[in-house]
């Protein structure tokens, strides 16, 4: 089966945040079944295009409205990342030291574009074409109703929504630059006046998936405005837990660590870590560390990090470390507590993947509030490294941790206010104190298998029950 997953982020040529983690390893574990599952997107200017060399296997010109641009198919010449690797350079465009930007719809329109002009002239068809999240919406639009592309019309196309908060409104002003197709079909490209990709991506694609099974019932309810759409549509719709690439995310086995380890001697190993952590950023070893890992947005619950750290460190014997980077405000704010508590609180604001892995590896604990979480890595790697996760009850997060006062081995709240996380924190640091107890459950959790081995099964069964129809 030959499969063709587009995307704006893949691990490790760039990435984001976990939409690159899941696109960087699901091909990966789908070619493990047997299929031929290939990755296509942008070519930035980053350090994995600086350290590689690339060969161009297709040269092409696109059409963007009114204007003609030139683009490139590279592949890189050694990589081996598990699955081949596409990659679109158009030079102005999309080869930027960054990812996303203001001006998207122009950049992912000539890529989606792009994408399509390339798969059209190969030889062999793909069976399916895989998108992820809204910077790929519309090719399945364009894939079953532009005029140019009729060939791909019985090609089944997969959506994935890994966050529906983000849905690439555009101006209708902009209609030009979408190639040609039987104006009958215009309205599938509107939502409330706009044209939204990712609403459009909803109402084309054969199949629509979410990346786990709470968070596609929680969207027929709140969907940022497509709650209705996605009522409608949910005959097509499915949700799929992620996975982790337990390659990549393997304490045993992990070149970004001090110190590797297993569940055998895994209090060894994450005493090294932690000992690592508090010594670079100065905190008490003796006293429990939580640690947040992510991005400082109000769907990760950020904006109650200034109050909640200020309660959780007056009132109890903790220390706290975060890593991430977003709300300008709230960065400042968490930077001026570490003058409070200069001995049991620190703060790294920026992106940082080898200290990300240190932290999983040297927490106790694992904060994640998240108001929206469509899955949800982090809490998946805390486990696997042995870190007890401290989460909302919602979406992913609540498909993959289980309150300890259930017989799980996490802490789960569901008044996600600054109240009711300290709680959580509470119990969490009472459950520490009982040091043989919260030892066992670090070993219990780092056993737990999330691998992509049956998820990555599961779509291909989804693929081929499409390619049946065809
Ligand atoms: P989201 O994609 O919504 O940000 P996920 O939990 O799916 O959340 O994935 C986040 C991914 O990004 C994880 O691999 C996490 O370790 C990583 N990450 C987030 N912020 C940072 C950061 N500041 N430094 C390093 N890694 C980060
Ligand atoms: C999005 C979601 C996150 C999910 C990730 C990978 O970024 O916010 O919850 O884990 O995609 O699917």
């Amino acid at each position: 089966m030959k499969i063709i997953h587009i995307s704006a982020e893949c691990y490790p040529i760039a990435k984001v945040g976990g939409l690159a983690d899941v696109v960087g390893a699901l091909p990966k574990y789908q070619n493990n079944t047997g299929t031929t599952s290939r990755v296509v997107m942008p070519f930035y200017n980053n350090k994995f295009s600086k350290e590689h060399k690339f060969k161009t296997v297709h040269e092409g010109n696109l059409e963007l409205g009114t204007d003609f641009l030139s683009f490139k198919i590279l592949i890189p010449e050694n990589s081996d990342l598990g699955f081949e690797l596409f990659l679109v350079d158009i030079p102005n465009l999309l080869f930027k030291d960054y990812v996303y930007s203001e001006k998207d719809t122009e950049r992912f329109l000539a890529f989606q574009i792009a994408a399509l002009d390339w798969i059209l002239q190969n030889k062999q068809l793909p069976e399916i074409v895989h998108c992820h999240d809204h910077h790929t919406g519309l090719i399945p639009f364009m894939m079953s109703h532009a005029i140019k592309y009729k060939k791909l019309k019985n090609i089944p196309s997969v959506f994935t929504i890994h966050n529906a908060q983000y849905q690439g409104w555009f101006s209708h002003d902009k209609i030009e630059l979408i190639p040609a197709f039987p104006l009958s079909h215009i309205g599938l490209l509107d939502w409330d006046n706009c044209i939204n990709p990712l609403a459009t991506a909803i109402k084309c694609a054969w199949r629509v998936t979410t990346v786990s099974p709470s968070y596609m019932e929680e969207l027929k309810l709140k969907a940022n405005g497509l709650e209705s759409l996605i009522n409608s549509e949910s005959q097509k719709c499915i949700g799929i837990l992620n996975g982790i690439d337990t390659k990549v995310w393997n304490p045993g086995d992990d070149d970004l660590i001090v110190a590797k380890y297993g569940t055998d001697d895994c209090d060894a190993g994450k005493q090294a870590s932690k000992e690592w952590l508090c010594k670079k950023f100065n905190l008490d070893f003796k006293k429990p560390l939580f640690v947040f890992i992510g991005r400082l947005v109000e769907e990760k619950g950020a904006d109650l990090f200034p109050e909640l750290f200020d309660l959780a460190l007056k009132r109890l014997d903790i220390s706290i470390l975060l890593l991430g980077s977003g709300n300008k405000e709230v960065e400042k704010q968490l930077m001026q507590l570490t003058n409070k508590y200069p001995k049991n609180y620190n703060a790294f604001i920026g992106y940082d993947e080898a200290l990300s892995h240190k932290m999983y590896a040297g927490a106790d604990f694992l904060l994640m509030p998240s108001r929206v979480e469509p899955c949800g890595l982090n809490q998946m790697y805390s486990l696997r490294y042995g870190t007890i996760p401290i989460v909302n009850k919602i979406g992913g997060l609540k498909d993959t941790v289980v309150d300890i006062s259930d017989g799980g081995f996490g802490f789960l709240h569901t008044e996600n206010t600054v109240k009711g996380i300290f709680d959580s924190i509470k119990r969490a640091t009472k459950y520490y104190s009982d040091s043989s107890k919260f030892k066992e459950t670090r070993k219990t959790i780092m056993q737990i298998d999330h691998s992509w081995d049956e998820s990555a099964q599961q779509y291909v069964t989804l693929y081929k029950s499409l390619i049946k129809q065809t």
